[in-house]
């Protein structure tokens, strides 16, 4: 049987807003996300992420418990607004600050840490100058990731530019559920170039002065047709252009999926040569954020592709509505494999928001987190088995946070979060989670998780 490899990472992950707290604390300028939970009904319990988990002034605890936890890495995310809160010109010392002191109490901590430029909270000074929409967006975007380059590239290794630039294009700008709220699909198709140029501007800086590596993270879904038809078949090809090939294909091919032009029709940007040219460059690992499958049937109606979703009597699916399919991460990641070449990958996020259910004791029993957990991991050793350069795995999340519009009323969490008191309890995923790291894998086989 196939271990995971010596230097695998085994990591946990977070985002700035969803955990931090203190969004205007110490001179930090309004993000995109304070702006957008701040206005009414567009967060699901009417939160935002004022005070989250209290990170900002908590991490020392956390980065304790994930060594009690015996975590091996940590990615997590920066707010640009913390640091330039104008998203460009004057630092703020005080932000970069926090950062340091973060990073240095992982590396005391033997915890290595990954760092994403950008998980969603836009500076709002920059959205009030156009936003992603605006192609002076990659400037801006690379002199904050060089400032951050070169005030931790000497105890970072491991850079991620962008999360999930998709669920930007898609969330933000086409169904408008995620700040800024737009729907507009001009504007979409502006920001999914942009956003490529920025990811392209900072890898570029990166090589200038960085010594270690740096990656895009996706969220990747495997598409399966409802039916046999050709009608769905093709539905679920669009969808998997506009979802899973939209951002790769121009990073590793320096092509651009030939459903988008027609998918946006007039909409769509014109890229020149050089543009694509400049977006291909090398990158050092793909991240990849795995969740779910989803069966699509066409219709007409629904969206830029066309392609509604459908349930599945007697599937498995999480408080998110997400259908629990394990194999498509080995999928996944073969298909990578595959169509791109053997580029290095991490599995950058993975997990599951389930109801859970706290004892009279305060102890949390998750177990179909735990079942979630173990067979995703099964499918990733499945992965590497196959040939697949897979370096880590980061469990989505460290902590239940503040989930975007579902405020916080969906938990991701290994460790659960009394929100009224920050009061912080393992769960037994973290408990599984823990044995699994220090078997290096061994404690998958243990039939009483089964
Ligand atoms: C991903 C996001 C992450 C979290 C999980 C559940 O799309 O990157 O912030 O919301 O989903």
């Amino acid at each position: 049987m196939t271990t995971f490899p010596a230097n695998f990472l085994w990591g946990a992950a977070t985002s700035a807003y969803q955990i931090e707290g203190s969004p205007l604390a110490d001179g930090a300028g309004e993000n995109i996300w304070h702006r957008f939970s701040h206005a009414p009904n567009n967060i699901a319990d009417q939160s935002n992420g004022d005070v989250a988990c209290d990170h900002y002034r908590r991490f020392r605890d956390d980065v304790h418990l994930m060594r009690e936890l015996g975590i091996g890495a940590y990615r997590f995310s920066t707010s640009w607004a913390r640091v330039l809160p104008e998203g460009v010109g004057r630092v703020n010392q005080a932000g970069l600050d926090f950062y340091s002191r973060l990073i240095d109490t992982l590396l005391e901590n033997h915890i290595q840490p990954m760092l994403t430029l950008y998980h969603w909270d836009l500076p709002q000074a920059l959205e009030d100058r156009g936003g992603w929409a605006d192609p002076r967006s990659a400037d801006w975007f690379a002199e904050y990731a060089q400032l951050m380059y070169r005030a931790f590239d000497d105890r970072v290794p491991l850079w991620c530019t962008i999360n999930e630039p998709w669920v930007i294009v898609d969330q933000g700008y086409v169904e408008g559920r995620h700040a800024p709220g737009r729907r507009d699909w001009a504007e979409a198709a502006a920001v999914s170039k942009n956003l490529l140029c920025a990811h392209a501007a900072a890898v570029d800086a990166y090589r200038a002065v960085g010594k270690h590596a740096i990656g895009l993270v996706v969220n990747l879904v495997p598409i399966h047709p409802a039916s046999d038809s050709d009608a769905d078949r093709q539905a679920a090809q669009r969808l998997d252009a506009y979802l899973n090939r939209q951002f790769l294909d121009p990073v590793l091919l320096g092509e651009v999926p030939p459903e988008l032009p027609q998918m946006f029709g007039a909409d769509w940007p014109n890229w020149t040569a050089d543009e694509l040219r400049r977006i291909r460059q090398p990158i050092d690992f793909v991240g990849v954020n795995y969740y779910l499958r989803l069966r699509v049937c066409d219709d007409p109606k629904t969206g830029l592709a066309r392609a509604r979703a459908v349930t599945q009597p007697n599937c498995p699916y999480t408080a998110m509505g997400w259908e629990i399919y394990s194999q498509g991460l080995a999928e996944i990641l073969l298909w990578i494999k595959e169509r791109y070449g053997d580029v290095p990958q991490y599995i950058t996020e993975n997990g599951a928001a389930f109801d859970d259910i706290s004892l009279p004791n305060g102890a949390v029993d998750d177990a179909p987190r735990v079942q979630y957990l173990k067979e995703h991991l099964v499918a990733a050793r499945r992965a590497i088995e196959a040939g697949v350069n897979l370096r880590g795995y980061f469990a989505w999340s460290l902590l239940d946070n503040f989930e975007w519009q579902c405020g916080y009323s969906k938990r991701f969490g290994l460790v659960h979060v009394d929100f009224a008191t920050q009061r912080r309890v393992p769960k037994s995923s973290a408990r599984f989670y823990s044995n699994v790291i220090r078997t290096d894998g061994a404690a998958l086989e243990d039939k009483t998780h089964a």
